[in-house]
Formats: structure tokens, C-alpha cells, sequence
């Protein structure tokens, strides 16, 4: 099981099904990166048939036990205490925060319940659906905006500035252009306002799937390979047994500098990098939860699972 996506690497591509791809347009894929030789349409490619996962994702999540769709609906927040830790000073009632990959909103409307104004981003139409079903449920329609949209067309998309642009948890391996991704959230980060990311650390995506804090070795590339990593098979992070209709999806790695260098280069100032030595949900094998609520290796061994990095738009 891969964090985002599902089942073993599995390279061989029908060309036929990525061909009839209807997926976004990727502006802003530099062909001549440094990283390697994906050409634009290989990357249209790659992310139509993510879209097309993430489609049948989103449709199957909010009935997995993963997703507690009822507790939220019944006053429960789904966010972390880790986020709600860092950003505690910058988010209050009135506050307004714009959230990244948003998926079905959960996170984006819990917000919304402590009186923040949220505008949730997802390319996965179905997601964005139930979002808006949610925010109406839930009696958080008037401070929740969502947006079908992929992240490097947002500024096509949307207008205006925020408070806090916020993205977590599984979201960076399914973008192929980190600079990218990091010019776009930072043009939406208000003058003085907040960036926040909290993501599964990059050396856990090196680590086998089955990896139970005893030895491990490194089965997977820490650096952004030339082509994605593609995976295929039952299974998403919210149920390992869940068969999706469209199981195949690709992902890069990114390794930590490159995350970090990224937002610095879109002008924004680091505030903090902090590398945790806990997951804030079973990632692994082998793992028992703290009454922190933090999810923590038995055996004793402590290597970074999660990154979380706060910055500022300094301008
Ligand atoms: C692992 S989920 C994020 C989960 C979120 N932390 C949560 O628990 O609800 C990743 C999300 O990124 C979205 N996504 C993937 N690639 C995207 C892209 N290029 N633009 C916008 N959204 C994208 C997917 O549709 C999915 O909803």
C-alpha cells in the first residue's frame, strides 16, 4: 500500500487509456528541469490518469472507517493536533484560509467550524461535490467556498490573497513541479500572512510499505526520479482493501531541500522546519498511538514521519 495511492510498481503504461486522458492542462512543467526528461504530454498524462484515481477515491473515502464522516457531521474535528498546535496563533474565528488538495473537505470544514473562513481546492470534482454536500450539512456553507481545480491552474481559478494557505498529509507526491506548486501557494499567501504545510516525512516514501520499525532498507528514491513512480492495484491509505475502477496512479518523490528551496525561491521567509519523529496516523507496521494521539514505533526506533514547515510572505 502506498500513502496515496495503491498495489505494487508496476511501469507498463496502456497508452490507449492515457491517450483518451481528460485531465488539466500542467502549466508551468519545465520540459527542461534538471530532474529529468518527462516530457509536458507524459506529465498531462500521468496526472489525467491521477485525476481519474482520485475521482474514484473520492467517491469510495467518506464511507471508509478512515474518514469518520459521522463524527464529524456529529461536531468531531478531523484535523491533528499537530496542525492545530503550530497554527494556533494564526488561525481564529475570522481568520481566512485558503486549503490546497483539499479532497472531501473534512479538514477544510473543521476549520470552518472554529469560525475560520475557508476556501477548499481539489481537481477531483467528486471531492469538491461532497464538500459543498458536507459544508451544507454541517450548517458551514456561509464561511466554506470549494474550488475544482488543480493546483498549478488555481490562478486561473481563483482570486485574491489569504490569512493562511494550508495543505497537509499526502499531498505533495502527486505533484510532478514543486516550484511550481510553491509560486502558486505563495501568490495566494496575504503580505504578512501564513504558509503551513504538515506532510509525511520524504524518507518514509524510501521505506518499504511493510516496514515495522525494525531494519529497513531503502526501496525506494529519496530524490525526484526522471519518471514517477507508478503503482497499480487494490488499496488507497484510507482502506488497503478498497478496488477502485481506475487503480493506477503515478507519484514523485521530493526529497526535503527540495521542498524547503522551493518556497524560499517563491519568496517566502521559513519561520520553522520541524521534522517529527511520529506519524499522525498508522503509517507503518508495527506502530502504537501515545496518549498524545501521535503514532509511534514499538520498538523504540525513532526516524522522521512527519515534516511540518510554517512560513510568511514577507512582502
Ligand atoms: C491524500 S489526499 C489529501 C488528503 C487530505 N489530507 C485528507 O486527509 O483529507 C490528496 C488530494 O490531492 C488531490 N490532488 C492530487 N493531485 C492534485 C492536483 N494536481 N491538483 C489538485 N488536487 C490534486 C486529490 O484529488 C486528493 O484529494
Amino acid at each position: 500500500m502506498d500513502p496515496g495511492g495503491a498495489g505494487e510498481p508496476d511501469d507498463e503504461r496502456n497508452a490507449e487509456e492515457l491517450a483518451e486522458a481528460d485531465g488539466p492542462d500542467v502549466d508551468g512543467w519545465d520540459a527542461d528541469d534538471e530532474r529529468g526528461a518527462v516530457e509536458p504530454a507524459d506529465v498531462d498524462e500521468y496526472l489525467a490518469e491521477n485525476r481519474r484515481h482520485w475521482e474514484d477515491a473520492a467517491a469510495a473515502h467518506p464511507d471508509t472507517d478512515h474518514y469518520d464522516v459521522a463524527g464529524f457531521l456529529d461536531g468531531a474535528s478531523s484535523l491533528h493536533a499537530l496542525e492545530r498546535r503550530e497554527l494556533g496563533d494564526e488561525v481564529c474565528p475570522g481568520t481566512d484560509l485558503l486549503h490546497l488538495q483539499c479532497h472531501f473537505g473534512l479538514d477544510t470544514l473543521s476549520w470552518a467550524r472554529e469560525g475560520v473562513t475557508v476556501t477548499g481546492v481539489d481537481f477531483s470534482r467528486e471531492a469538491i461535490a461532497t464538500a459543498r454536500d458536507l459544508a451544507a450539512e454541517a450548517g458551514l456553507a456561509d464561511r466554506a467556498t470549494f474550488v475544482e481545480s488543480g493546483v498549478y491552474d488555481l490562478p486561473d481559478a481563483l482570486d485574491g490573497q489569504f490569512d493562511v494557505v494550508f495543505t497537509s498529509y499526502g499531498v505533495l507526491g502527486w505533484l510532478p513541479d514543486l516550484d511550481r506548486w510553491a509560486e502558486v501557494a505563495a501568490s495566494f499567501v496575504r503580505p504578512g500572512g501564513t504558509f503551513y504545510l504538515a506532510e509525511l516525512h520524504p524518507l518514509t516514501e524510501t521505506l518499504p510499505w511493510d516496514f515495522d520499525g525494525g531494519d529497513a532498507a531503502f526501496v525506494r528514491p529519496y530524490f525526484t526520479p526522471a519518471e514517477p513512480s507508478t503503482y497499480e492495484g487494490p488499496g488507497t491509505y484510507a482502506d488497503y482493501d478498497l478496488e477502485l475502477e481506475h487503480d493506477r496512479s503515478h507519484t514523485w518523490p521530493h526529497a526535503l531541500g527540495e521542498i524547503l528551496t522551493a518556497l524560499l525561491d517563491a519568496g517566502l521567509a521559513l519561520e520553522f522546519v520541524h521534522e517529527h519523529p511520529f506519524a499522525v496516523e498508522e503509517q507503518f507496521e508495527g506502530m502504537t498511538r501515545g496518549d498524545d494521539g501521535h503514532w509511534r514505533f514499538e520498538s523504540g526506533i525513532e526516524v522522521p514521519l512527519t515534516v511540518s514547515v510554517k512560513a510568511t510572505n514577507p512582502a
